[in-house]
């Protein structure tokens, strides 16, 4: 059984981002379930100054990413790059230096667009940064999914909601090498006490 945290680095209510992520749960191996996180408009804008005494959102963060097994980011492109949003949470996740909770985590990324790109370029930067952050990211297939709008059916149920078949091989493919991966990385993580939750959540 291995939990995995999804992340839509969209805010939009119709986000094909989110979309996305509500189709997986079908495509996934047996025994994996994915969560989706409801929080990502909640955070504050990234401050160091909050750091020592952080909202709760930014705490249910950190406790999302320290409970998961695995991470899952379905990233729009925006200019080029990642969302504000998303880069805001990932700031957050990296933090406190020394004692954030994403180290040696398995995370598999997708990015999507109505265009021909497929949001690649955000995608890579997504890649980038988990790197610097020690996450170990899923190489390939590399899902960079061009005018998703053609193939999502947004009034479909999960399991019939991804109509194109080349996506829902790849993503099939993806998710099995989350799971690997997952498996690989076990006992890899930096397990250390939380005491930043442990004490913000006895307050
Ligand atoms: C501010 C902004 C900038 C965008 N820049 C890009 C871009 O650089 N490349 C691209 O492929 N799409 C770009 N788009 C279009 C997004 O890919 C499109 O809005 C997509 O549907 C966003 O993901 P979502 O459906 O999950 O919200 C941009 C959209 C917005 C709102």
């Amino acid at each position: 059984m291995s939990r995995v945290l999804a992340i839509s680095g969209s805010l939009r209510a119709a986000s094909y981002h989110t979309q996305l992520l509500s189709c997986l749960q079908p495509l996934a191996p047996e025994g994996m379930h994915i969560a989706l996180f409801p929080g990502l408009g909640d955070l504050p804008h990234f401050s160091e100054d909050l750091e020592t005494d952080p909202p709760l959102p930014v705490r249910e963060l950190w406790q999302a990413i320290a409970e998961a097994d695995g991470l899952l980011i379905a990233t729009p492109e925006y200019n080029g790059a990642i969302p504000g949003v998303l880069k805001n949470a990932l700031d957050w996740a990296s933090r406190p230096r020394g004692t954030s909770v994403l180290p040696g985590h398995a995370a598999m990324v997708l990015s999507a667009s109505p265009g021909l790109f497929g949001g690649i370029r955000a995608q890579a930067q997504l890649r980038e940064m988990f790197a610097l952050l020690n996450v170990y990211v899923v190489g390939g297939p590399q899902v960079a999914i061009p005018a998703v709008h053609t193939r999502l059916n947004p009034t479909a149920e999960p399991e019939q909601r991804l109509t194109d078949p080349i996506t829902r091989a790849m993503l099939t493919s993806l998710l099995h090498g989350l799971e690997e991966a997952i498996d690989h990385q076990a006992g890899r993580r930096l397990v250390k006490p939380l005491h930043h939750l442990q004490s913000q959540q006895a307050t």
